[in-house]
């Protein structure tokens, strides 16, 4: 499913990122520009990347 409608990325890149490497939000949103646009999917985006992060 999308997480960022406006970027268009899922959650599954998402967990892309996350198994590339990446361990913040922070570094999530620079690699895949989640929740640079309309701000709308902010919360869910930290926890998909949280989710991610604590299953990896
Ligand atoms: Fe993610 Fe708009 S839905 S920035």
């Amino acid at each position: 499913m999308y997480v960022c409608v406006c970027k268009k990325v899922s959650d599954r890149a998402i967990a892309k990122a996350v198994a590339g490497g990446a361990r913040s939000f922070r570094e999530v949103r620079d690699e895949l520009g989640v929740s640079t646009q309309c701000g709308k999917c902010t919360s869910l985006a930290r926890e998909v990347v949280s989710d991610c992060i604590e299953a990896s």
